[in-house]
């Protein structure tokens, strides 16, 4: 079997026939967030089934499309649902689309999350700048034989999230008159949810979100310094926080009830960070 690196290489170059554009950003768009995706022009679409090698997602409210297409003048290639350790995948493979984007000639990337909120601070639908994450999700996409040319063995992680991402993000949201807050992102396996104790665990070892995604592509992300911009919804408040049990159809719900703000924030970086991803 080809290596990891082959098949990203096989994978980019399967996406890219089918378009004429060239992105230098990708899109990951997590739980009830895909909409995005649909409003993109020049759009060229294709499931996953149809990339080599490329994971299949099984959870609901992830339709497993890439779309490489425009939002305004700014290419992009948007991943319409991701996939999680949870669903069985490794964390080599939940990460291969990030080496697919490395070998497309990605450069920068948003990735999206539904979390949970666990600052007492958040409110159900708010959005979150991650600034920072803790990986408990007990493996690491870079295990096993490094392959140099995707990046170092031990690649540096104190400035995962870009910090000058960040500060456009927040400049934007501020030209909107959206609030964004800014947090740190627990990464757990999943799939069920959190207890409380969990919840009043984490948020001592200094979480304001938690989810199931995302890590893994930031560490594969920088491993080949793709540079990141990640921006959480809290579709609900944790477990323990309202008396109320958790459920994947409010997740997604709130998803919906946020998308247009969600998008609108999206359509205002995205210029700002094509100028930035050249350099
Ligand atoms: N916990 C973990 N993952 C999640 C949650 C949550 O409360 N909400 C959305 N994704």
């Amino acid at each position: 079997m080809d290596d990891q690196f082959t098949r990203a290489e096989t994978a980019a170059q399967s996406v890219l026939r089918r378009t004429p554009l060239r992105p230098e950003i990708g899109l990951v768009l997590g739980s009830g967030l895909g909409g995005f995706a649909d409003s993109l022009s020049e759009a060229a679409r294709m499931s996953y089934a149809e990339i080599p090698a490329f994971p299949r997602s099984t959870a609901i409210g992830h339709a497993g499309q890439m779309v490489i297409g425009k939002a305004g003048d700014v290419p992009v290639a948007v991943m319409q649902g991701r996939v999680h350790l949870y669903e069985g995948y490794s964390a080599q493979e939940v990460a291969f689309p990030m080496r697919v984007f490395g070998r497309m000639g990605i450069r920068a990337v948003v990735l999206t999350n539904a979390a949970g909120g666990i600052n007492l601070n958040y409110q159900q639908g708010a959005l979150v700048l991650i600034r920072d994450h803790i990986n408990l999700q007990g493996s690491n996409p870079l295990t096993g034989p490094n392959d140099d040319r995707f990046g170092v063995r031990f690649p540096d992680m104190t400035q995962a999230y870009a910090r000058p991402y960040r500060k456009l993000a927040r400049e934007e949201a501020g030209k909107l008159g959206m609030t964004l807050h800014e947090g740190v992102y627990a990464a757990l396996l999943g799939p069920s949810y959190e207890t409380p104790a969990e919840i009043a665990y984490l948020r001592t070892i200094g979480a304001d979100l938690v989810g199931m995604s995302t890590a893994f592509e930031v560490i594969a992300a920088r491993h080949m310094g793709i540079k990141v911009l990640a921006i959480s919804c809290v579709t609900n408040m944790a477990a323990g926080i309202v008396d109320q049990p958790l459920s994947h159809q409010e997740v997604m719900e709130t998803g919906e009830r946020v998308k247009t703000s969600f998008e609108a924030l999206l359509r205002a970086v995205l210029p700002r960070m094509q100028n930035d991803a050249g350099s």
